[in-house]
């Protein structure tokens, strides 16, 4: 029997893996080692390029270092081009103005404690340059797609918003299949049919459905928050089906399902129902592969049930799940009193990154009220952060695709 166009099979197929999982990429937190666990294992592996700046003239570089890395470890060299390689596409934002940057500043003063001496070495300088700011540059583009065209990736995945037509035919005629996530039904629709605020919407190979439940940054694109139903992944996964079926076979997206899934039971109920694989991140998290490995296993240790998470935005200046801390309390409950406009997402985040490196390098110093030794890390997980478990990437995988069952669909 052929495989309909946007099952599990047709999707395991195109990608030449066993299993339908997804490692979530993970900017700062997963590693080449992950990926190629993760590939090895019969999944896909996923490098997130966030952090690189590819309007830089040694991006190539460095991305070309990655995919050596995670090439490195696969046991199977031909199966290097086997990838996810993940893109942030937000709208470029301006440059914070001084009040913002002076807020920022209180905020900080006011949260740890910190003097003007130590808040006045970061620099607001944008940290996570958006693919679009990418692709209005020729030159860069042209070096990227060089790359790629080398390289031929199976997948590219964008988050926080949609590449342009052109962006998505290019990708096609390299053939690398375009997966976006989308967070609401009116963010599906504009993936599926293009319209306002999509840009290069329509035409995607595959959509991530990213529930509020999920860990890291809420890749939304369209939604204000108001009007944001924040719906669970279960219910995106099920309005979304409800909606492909409508359309014609040929038109219907790949599903991919991600938030909160920890276990082979629930990946089998999503691919029975539908899906054609699903993505996982948190489960990740305190493998020797994550780079917060040692905060999550100490937390697995602990009694993780009376940890929690939040959906803030005051780190990074867009929504993001993470687990509430003593930092991250002080800094939510001086912001609700404080001033509410605050520099723009990258400008923040970086400056916040740069804030984080001052703080683990510097001597210990209890005169401060929050001591600058003291953890300000900001560590992204899912609402079901508490069920992980100990183990390497190798050995998570191992346990999830156990019982997983295959030939779900038809
Ligand atoms: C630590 C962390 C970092 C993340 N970074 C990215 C990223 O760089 N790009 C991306 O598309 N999604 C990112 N995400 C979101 C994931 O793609 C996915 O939606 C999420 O992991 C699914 O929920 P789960 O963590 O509960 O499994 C991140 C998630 C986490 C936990």
């Amino acid at each position: 029997m052929i495989a309909q166009r946007s099952s599990s099979k047709c999707l395991l197929e195109k990608l030449d893996i066993s299993y339908p999982i997804f490692q979530s990429p993970m900017a700062g937190v997963s590693t080449p080692e992950m990926a190629s666990a993760v590939t090895n294992s019969g999944g896909l592996g996923a490098i997130p390029l966030a952090p690189i700046n590819f309007l830089h003239p040694n991006s190539i570089d460095k991305l070309k270092s990655l995919i050596d890395s995670y090439t490195l470890g696969l046991a199977n060299k031909n199966n290097s081009n086997t990838i996810n390689l993940n893109f942030f596409c937000h709208k470029v934002e301006p440059e914070p103005i001084s009040s913002e940057i002076a807020n920022w500043k209180t905020l900080y003063q006011n949260a740890l404690n910190l003097p003007e001496s130590i808040l006045g070495k970061t620099k607001f300088t944008n940290g996570n340059i958006s693919f679009r700011e990418t692709e209005q540059d020729e030159q860069s583009l042209g070096k990227l797609f060089d790359f790629l065209e080398q390289y031929k990736p199976k997948l590219t995945s964008f988050h926080f918003g949609v590449p342009s037509h052109a962006t998505i035919a290019k990708l096609h005629e390299l053939d690398a299949m375009v997966f976006v996530t989308a967070t609401s039904i009116d963010e599906v629709r504009v993936l599926c049919e293009g319209g306002e605020g999509g840009e290069g919407g329509g035409g995607v190979d595959g959509i991530i459905l990213q529930g509020y439940e999920a860990g890291g940054h809420r890749g939304n694109f369209l939604t204000k928050s108001i009007w944001d139903e924040n719906l669970s992944t279960q219910s995106l996964f099920q309005k979304t089906k409800q909606y492909v079926e409508k359309l014609e076979q040929d038109k219907r997206p790949f599903l991919v399902p991600a938030g909160g899934i920890m276990n082979t039971s629930q990946i089998n109920w999503y691919i029975k129902n539908g899906a054609s694989a699903c993505q996982l991140g948190t489960v990740f998290l305190a493998s020797p592969e994550s780079t917060t490995s040692s905060f999550f296993s100490k937390l697995t240790q602990a009694t993780p049930v009376l940890n929690n998470t939040i959906m803030i935005d005051v780190v990074s200046g867009k929504p993001a799940r993470c687990i509430r801390t003593e930092f991250i309390d002080n800094l939510y409950k001086e912001y609700q009193s404080g001033p509410k406009s605050l520099p723009p997402y990258g400008y923040m985040y970086s400056a916040y990154k740069q804030l984080k490196t001052i703080a683990e390098t510097a001597e210990p110093d209890t005169t401060l009220r929050f001591a600058l030794n003291k953890d300000i890390g900001f560590y992204l997980a899912g609402q079901n952060f508490y069920q992980l478990e100990k183990g390497s990437t190798r050995e998570i995988m191992k346990k999830l695709t156990t019982n997983l069952e295959q030939d779900l669909q038809p």
